[in-house]
């Protein structure tokens, strides 16, 4: 096959796409319930055996797979093949209590290089490209799931992994690759550190940027773009359904990341209910994995708040901007606030930096939010005070919330070398 070709699944017709999904279901949840404990207790709880699935409507019978699954059978009991075929793990530390740990066989990691690879030709990347992987190796999906992608691919991978800012920005200058791999929020801070060391960021060699890992805006893409002078696209995925590339933001549309669906089954859900939502409504994303061998995840609640799209470039559908995970929405005086609503504000205010922090604090009885960000050079203290109220009442007429705010001089606060931590929960501590 050449290449730098599209699959043939990628553009076949909705009812073969339809098809495939049945039938890869079917032997997926067949492979669950006879192979991993887990799922066997799991569906004879629910009173549901794999026979029952016959239709994609029924996978809703299934139960669902949460994160406590995996911490409740840490660390290698989700697996379902024999541990001699498992040829990679890794984890995700999260933010409380165990890791959650995954396991990949040789037929997992191939079918992730091929998905990475598909993405990263979805960004209009080839065999010609030159590809820096800033996301970080090791235990964390990003990095290594990018790489083996870019390989497999045929491109040059430039293996740089996350921090070393400075050497990061050298790189580019001396390696000249034509795109970068990296989370949205730690880009930021290699624009700052091109722009510092050689005077322009615009003038490097890159030209895309495959970004994700966080939840970010489309005011952060622009952004990016600019300062960056590349085309910046959103590359999802999540390490409980395979790492970096479970969907990918086509370059022609630039309209949401497609969900490689011949792969990673997607169902939106009521997060309260549990319900299946019709496409086009908000709510949580559910993944099935329908081709994975090593650790196969039956309906995994993501967390994440998004809505399916219909397809465009691409036959498979399409998901939303994620608005945020339902972990991170802040409730403030009734109101439901999510990052990425105060991000876009910021942005909204060209002498803002995106670099911001969110603080929960208690105001008498009351949840209260403090937001600290930067402008961009270092100013009058009456410029900084302007800026903190023009925000200020952005934020009251855009979101709904009164909030206080601090402009800081640029540099102040610290800077992402991977996953940006914008809320800080200091109402314990207060
Ligand atoms: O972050 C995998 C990944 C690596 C994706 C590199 C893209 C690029 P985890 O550490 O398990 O895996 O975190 C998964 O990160 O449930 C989302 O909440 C968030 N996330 C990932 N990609 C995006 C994105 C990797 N493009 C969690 N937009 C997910 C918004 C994202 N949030």
């Amino acid at each position: 096959m050449n290449k730098n070709a599209m699959e043939h699944i990628e553009t076949a017709s909705v009812d073969e796409l339809r098809q495939l999904q049945v039938e890869r279901l079917k032997k997926t949840l067949n492979h669950a319930y006879h192979n991993s404990t887990v799922y066997k207790q799991k569906f004879d709880e629910a009173g549901v055996h794999p026979d029952d699935f016959k239709h994609l409507e029924d996978l809703a019978k299934f139960p669902f797979t949460t994160k406590k699954d995996l911490r409740d059978n840490y660390p290698f009991g989700m697996f379902a093949v024999p541990q001699e075929q498992i040829v990679r793990v890794h984890a995700s530390s999260g933010t409380t209590g165990q890791p959650t740990v995954v396991g990949y066989t040789q037929h997992d990691i191939n079918i992730w290089s091929d998905v990475v690879a598909r993405s990263l030709r979805a960004a209009g990347l080839s065999s010609k490209d030159t590809i820096q992987v800033s996301y970080g190796y090791g235990l964390f999906t990003g990095g290594l799931g990018a790489h083996y992608g870019v390989e497999r691919l045929g491109a040059t991978v430039i293996p740089m992994s996350g921090g070393q800012t400075d050497k990061q920005a050298q790189l580019i200058h001396d390696f000249k690759p034509t795109a970068l791999m990296v989370t949205p929020s730690y880009c930021l801070n290699i624009i700052e550190a091109l722009e510092k060391k050689f005077g322009s960021a615009k003038d490097c060699s890159i030209k895309t940027g495959v970004f994700g890992a966080e939840p970010w805006t489309n005011e952060m893409r622009k952004e990016i773009e600019a300062r960056l002078g590349i085309d910046a696209l959103d590359i999802y995925g999540l390490s409980e359904v395979m790492g970096p590339g479970v969907a990918m933001e086509c370059l022609e549309s630039k309209d949401g990341p497609t969900i490689w669906e011949d792969h990673f089954y997607p169902e939106i859900i009521n997060p309260e209910t549990g319900e299946v939502v019709q496409d086009g409504e908000l709510g949580e994303l559910v993944f099935t994995t329908i081709t994975k061998e090593g650790m196969p995840v039956i309906r995994y609640r993501t967390r994440d708040l998004t809505r399916l799209l219909p397809g465009t470039a691409r036959t498979m559908r399409r998901m939303d901007k994620i608005v945020g995970r339902s972990d991170d929405m802040m409730i403030i005086r009734g109101v439901n606030v999510f990052p990425s609503q105060i991000e876009e504000q910021i942005l909204q205010i060209p002498q803002l930096i995106a670099n911001y922090q969110i603080h929960i604090c208690k105001q008498g009885h009351l949840d209260s939010l403090h937001i600290r960000t930067e402008m961009r050079q270092d100013s009058s203290p009456q410029l900084a005070t302007r800026l903190a109220n023009q925000l200020k009442s952005q934020i009251k007429t855009m979101v709904g919330i009164s909030v206080s705010v601090e402009v800081l001089n640029e540099g102040s606060l610290p800077r992402s070398e991977g996953k940006a931590q914008r809320v800080f929960d200091i109402r314990q501590s207060a």
